[in-house]
């Protein structure tokens, strides 16, 4: 198992779905964690943890943040960041696109504020998502996105060197991002997912690894691993 005693990690959206879990594996693998959110910790599944109140959107609350935990060694991003956009596309409100983009703003100001004051030797890890790679119908806006966060990784590694910086673009994943219920959540994954190669929705615990692995691996960056369930090459 991963060794990070001694570590110190920020995961914003932290409290929920994807980054909670990488949170969690964090904090099992010896790390010090600290989580970032809107609202802060929803349960008792943050326990143990530092949760910061803060908007990803808030460079202000950022710097002072960042100030805060300087010398920090894991920087990892997994919050939505804001509203997103869905639907065909010539019937879209080009408002809604681009206010979809809140997802990459809050990368970006976590990735250039937080970056001068991490350890040398840290690393980051950004969330994408199939779309970015996978027509779908209805998601053209966040594909849009996704596809502006792998450019933003690949460019920034250059940039931010010799921190690493890579993404994990996960594949359709039961998270309280989806706000349907009961059977009908349960048609949404299936329907969505009946095509991809492994025919389910992914779980947060799946993923989590994936983030682990770009942490640890010094050799690894401006890279994009998938954990999808085969959906790319559905
Ligand atoms: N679930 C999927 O199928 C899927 C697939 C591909 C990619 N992704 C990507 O994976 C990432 C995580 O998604 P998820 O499914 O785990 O979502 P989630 O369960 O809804 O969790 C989102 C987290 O982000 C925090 N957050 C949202 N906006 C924020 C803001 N402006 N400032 C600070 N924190 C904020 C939320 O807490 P607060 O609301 O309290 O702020 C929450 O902790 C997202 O980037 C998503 O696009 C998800």
């Amino acid at each position: 198992m991963t060794e990070f005693n001694g570590k110190k990690a920020i995961v914003f959206g932290g409290t929920s779905g994807i980054g909670l879990e990488i949170a969690k594996l964090l904090q099992l693998s010896g790390a010090e964690v600290v989580t970032v959110s809107r609202r802060g910790a929803l349960g008792d599944a943050n326990d143990g943890m530092q949760n910061e109140i803060a908007d990803v959107q808030d460079r202000d609350a950022l710097q002072d943040l960042f100030e805060k935990h300087s010398g920090f060694d894991f920087l990892v991003n997994a919050a939505t960041g804001g509203p997103r956009a869905i639907g065909p596309f010539l019937e879209m409100d080009l408002d809604g696109f681009q206010n979809s983009f809140a997802k990459l703003w809050g990368y970006v100001n976590t990735v250039r504020l937080g970056a001068p004051q991490m350890a040398a030797d840290g690393a980051v890890v950004l969330i994408s998502g199939y779309p970015a790679r996978k027509w779908r119908p209805g998601v053209l806006a966040i594909g849009t996105v996704g596809n502006a966060v792998e450019g933003f990784v690949k460019l920034a590694a250059n940039e931010i060197k010799p921190i690493r910086i890579n993404a994990v673009c996960p594949g359709l994943i039961d998270t309280p991002m989806f706000a349907l219920q009961g059977e009908e959540r349960a048609q949404h994954f299936s329907n969505t997912t009946k095509d991809h190669l492994i025919p389910r929705a992914g779980k947060p615990e799946e993923v989590a690894p994936a983030a682990l692995f770009l942490l640890e691996n010094q050799f690894v960056t401006g890279t994009i691993v998938d954990v999808d369930g085969g959906a790319i090459l559905a």
